[in-house]
């Protein structure tokens, strides 16, 4: 936006998994349409922000990212304050990755506000080859949990935006 940068809404929206599941690419996607095949592992938090329209009002949403890797993590409460939506990031070329989601929604509904939107992410689908969690399985987990599901590619920038928006349009 040039000009008058009116903001009617600013939403935060946390990424969490565990580490090299994509989780600062989908980021990255998202905020600057880049994307990195060697991205270092996030040490602390750190985040970054977007405008986008949603219903004619203007919507900064303010994304934080952090260390999969729990040595670098920062204090969790602290990260998830005030956050209205998550993403839940897993690879789906890494069973383990998945199998760690129960323990990230924990953690989530631990700390976040009750009412926070969440979307299971199953990043790296550009890698069917080396796919080793199937949809139908992400797909039955989040209809007993009752979160948003999507399969992502930070690297061919799919379903990255619908991830977001989603998310945020849910918030709004
Ligand atoms: P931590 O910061 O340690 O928690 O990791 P992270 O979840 O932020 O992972 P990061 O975004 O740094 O990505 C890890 C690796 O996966 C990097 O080599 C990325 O280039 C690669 N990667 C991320 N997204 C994709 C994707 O959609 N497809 C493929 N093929 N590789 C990806
Ligand atoms: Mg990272």
């Amino acid at each position: 936006m040039a000009g008058g940068e009116k903001v009617d809404y600013v939403f935060k929206v946390v990424l969490i998994g565990d580490s090299a599941v994509g989780k600062s690419q989908i980021l990255a996607r998202f905020a600057r349409n880049e994307f990195s095949i060697d991205s270092k592992a996030t040490i602390g938090v750190e985040f970054q922000t977007r405008t986008l329209v949603i219903d004619h009002k203007s919507v900064k949403a303010q994304i934080w990212d952090t260390a999969g890797q729990e040595r670098y993590r920062a204090v969790t409460s602290a990260y998830y304050r005030g956050a209205l939506g998550a993403l839940l990031v897993y690879d789906i070329t890494k069973r383990q990755s998945f199998d760690h989601i129960p323990r990230w929604l924990e953690e989530l509904r631990g700390h976040a506000d009750k009412n926070i939107v969440i979307m299971l992410v199953g990043n790296k689908n550009d890698l069917e080859g080396e796919r080793a969690v199937s949809t139908e399985d992400a797909k039955e987990f989040t209809e007993k949990e009752n979160l948003f599901f999507l399969e992502t590619s930070a690297l061919q920038a799919t379903n990255v935006e619908n991830a977001f928006q989603t998310v945020l349009t849910e918030i709004f």
